[in-house]
């Protein structure tokens, strides 16, 4: 594969604060370099022979490659980042930095603290798109790495001294402040609303129990922390329970196998909750079962290890 150049996002002549010579410094020294260095590097990787190569060579070559991969997107992203004035931000911008920071000064704050904690070190700071949680975070980024494993970035600073040296000195400051007044919010909008439009990752799929609810573990802690009544059945397959050496703090233990038999002794005016060990089936049925007899009756999703994967109290099972 061959990298092509992107052509610069920003017009530098309009930049308030950064000459158009260290944008351009900036774009062919080191964009360029790193572009022209990925090529190289993906050319050398390419043309090895895999089953002659030693693994540690490989590697070596492979982690450049995505170092220098991250840093060209990430370049691209930090000139796409300029040329507005900093000040107005569309109002889509307002209610998601609202929504994820508090406030708009809040995330600001933030952005540049991260900034300014790098001030004689070098790296990113991003502010990022996680589709999985629908929500925007601040992080920073070294080696041009650290990046956020299905996050989409939005807004680039760059850290790194080439990027403010030639006219800021070691006044990194002055260099953060200059970034914020040329931030191009309309762009980041715009990134913004493409990158909500990514699906979160697929979540696990049981088209046969897809019609009984389920409740997260959290969200059952939270009813026990409230004080809410709840009966939590754990239905661990017998086999499977014999060899348990603990069980849900609260939890009482039925056998999947004799629901018929036990189920008359809750209670329909209490929510019930169900759990196996991984949430796949026992669980589920049980709910399904319960439910079609007319309980109130939930599976918790990820049964018994994702409740203790939360560092849910549990207790010795006798
Ligand atoms: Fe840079």
């Amino acid at each position: 594969m061959k990298y092509r150049i992107a052509p610069l996002f920003c017009r530098p002549w309009t930049l308030n604060g950064m000459s158009p010579r260290l944008i351009e410094s900036h774009y062919e020294h080191n964009y360029g370099a790193a572009l022209n260095r990925l090529n190289s590097v993906t050319s050398e990787l390419e043309a090895l022979d895999v089953k002659t190569t030693s693994a540690q060579a490989i590697s070596r070559l492979s982690r450049e490659q995505s170092t220098l991969l991250n840093s060209t997107l990430l370049h691209e992203l930090y000139f796409a980042s300029l040329g507005g004035d900093g000040r107005s931000l569309p109002d889509t911008i307002v209610s998601a930095l609202t929504r994820d920071f508090g406030s708009v000064d809040r995330w600001r704050h933030e952005f540049i603290a991260l900034a300014e904690a790098l001030t004689g070190d070098s790296g990113w700071i991003l502010l990022t798109c996680v589709p999985r949680d629908g929500r925007l975070i601040n992080h920073s980024a070294s080696d041009h790495a650290e990046s956020i494993a299905g996050g989409i970035p939005i807004l680039a600073l760059d850290m790194y001294e080439h990027a403010y040296h030639i006219e800021y000195g070691a006044n990194t400051t002055a260099y953060i402040a200059a970034f914020t007044r040329n931030i191009h919010w309309d762009a980041v909008e715009a990134r913004y609303t493409d990158a909500i439009k990514v699906l979160p990752p697929r979540s696990l799929d049981q088209p046969e129990f897809k019609d009984v609810p389920s409740i997260t573990p959290e969200e059952v802690q939270e009813m026990l922390s409230s004080g809410k009544r709840v009966q939590i059945i754990d239905t661990r397959p017998r086999h499977y329970s014999t060899r348990a050496q603990d069980i849900v703090e609260g939890a009482v233990w039925r056998d999947p196998e004799r629901l018929e038999e036990w189920m008359g002794s809750l209670s329909k005016d209490e929510p019930v909750v169900t759990f196996c060990v991984y949430g796949f089936h026992i669980g589920c049925q049980s709910a399904a079962a319960l439910r079609k007899a007319g309980f109130d009756a939930r599976y918790m999703a990820g049964g018994h290890y994702a409740w203790k994967a939360i560092k849910g109290p549990v207790k010795l099972f006798e």
